[in-house]
């Protein structure tokens, strides 16, 4: 039989996703694909990893042994979800000390609102709130991604990603509810992380490289726009629900479209963020660069041992 074209293989890769076929991975596919979701999954992963930085820094601060237990289980479902994620990145032919290099390296990007500082523990609560629930809109969509295998990924994460944002919420409400300082607290949180927040969707659909693209490709499937207007919608009238006031002058219900008109993103903050020059950007790539300092030993001793057992398992194969 024939070999087919390269076009002839693009058209019935196209024709797969346009149909709702998943892509698995040794399904043929575009190199540009494959290094679209190394990229997107990668930086995904990296985004898990680095955001247990600013919570973690509450754990040894919580306000009660109930909230320790919470929180701790929160920042190691992010650590499970990072593994996870690195998993599903090498399926498409990337080792992981290679993404990991990136990442250390500062050629990797991982998501803006991790280069926020956690202020006070109110700041906890609206990471949860926030943070988890923009992340929860955006991994909805994901999970009907073309590539099946990150789109699994994401139905397990979602779960999890839910009992965050409830656990959030729920730190919020206790202090709204609380005495005027802790009121106080929640409001202040809700004024540094709003706008950070929406700036986890992404540039706007106009300035997004990416996105025409990767919505060919069904592995974005609702544009970054319309995903931080549905986050908005819902998550107003949980302020709201809160009595605490969303820090946006221009915020205002369109009674005809029942969607929120909200004010303009600072881009050049978030441009500045993306470039490193965020408030934290230098500590977390420091913190990070000794994790994997400290960890040296972690990982030789797990090669040693897998090694060891290979060569138990077969004897022939003495490396
Ligand atoms: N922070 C950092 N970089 C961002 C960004 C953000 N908030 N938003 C966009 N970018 C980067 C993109 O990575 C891309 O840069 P690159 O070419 O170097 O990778 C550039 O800005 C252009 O953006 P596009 O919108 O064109 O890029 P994408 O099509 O990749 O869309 C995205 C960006 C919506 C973030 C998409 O990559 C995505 O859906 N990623 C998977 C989800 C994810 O990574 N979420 C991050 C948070 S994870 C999290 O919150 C964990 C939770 O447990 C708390």
């Amino acid at each position: 039989m024939q070999a087919l074209s390269i076009v002839e293989l693009e058209q019935r890769f196209q024709a797969k996703v346009d149909a709702e076929i998943k892509i698995e991975p040794k399904d043929w596919m575009p190199d540009t694909y494959r290094h679209t979701l190394i990229r997107q999954i990668s930086q995904h992963a990296h985004s898990e990893i680095v955001g247990m930085l600013p919570e973690g820094n509450w754990i040894t601060r919580a306000p009660s042994l109930r909230r320790k237990l919470i929180l701790l289980a929160k920042v190691q479902d992010e650590a499970g979800h990072g593994l996870y994620l690195y998993s599903a990145a090498e399926t498409l032919g990337i080792d992981r000390e290679t993404l990991v290099q990136e990442l250390l390296s500062g050629k990797a990007k991982y998501s803006s609102i991790f280069n926020y500082p956690t202020l006070t523990w109110a700041d906890i609560g609206a990471i949860g709130w926030l943070v988890d629930g923009a992340a929860i809109m955006n991994q909805v969509a994901l999970c009907r991604c073309s590539y099946g295998l990150y789109a699994r990924a994401m139905d397990r994460i979602c779960k999890e990603e839910s009992f965050h944002q409830r656990q959030g919420y729920e730190i919020m409400l206790v202090l709204a509810q609380g005495t005027p300082e802790q009121r106080q607290m929640a409001q202040d949180a809700l004024n540094r992380w709003w706008w950070p927040s929406l700036m986890m969707f992404g540039p706007k659909d106009a300035d997004s490289p990416h996105s025409q693209q990767s919505m060919k490709w069904k592995i974005k499937r609702v544009s970054n726009d319309e995903l931080r207007q549905r986050f908005v919608d819902i998550t107003v009238p949980q302020a709201e629900y809160l009595g605490l006031t969303v820090p946006d002058p221009e915020l205002r219900l369109d009674t005809n479209t029942g969607r929120y008109h909200y004010g303009e993103i600072d881009w050049t903050e978030f441009k500045e963020i993306i470039k490193g020059n965020g408030p934290c950007n230098r500590q977390r790539m420091r913190t990070r660069q000794k994790a994997y300092t400290d960890g040296e030993w972690v990982r030789e001793a797990a090669m040693a041992h897998s090694q060891k057992r290979a060569l138990k398992m077969n004897p022939t194969q003495a490396t």
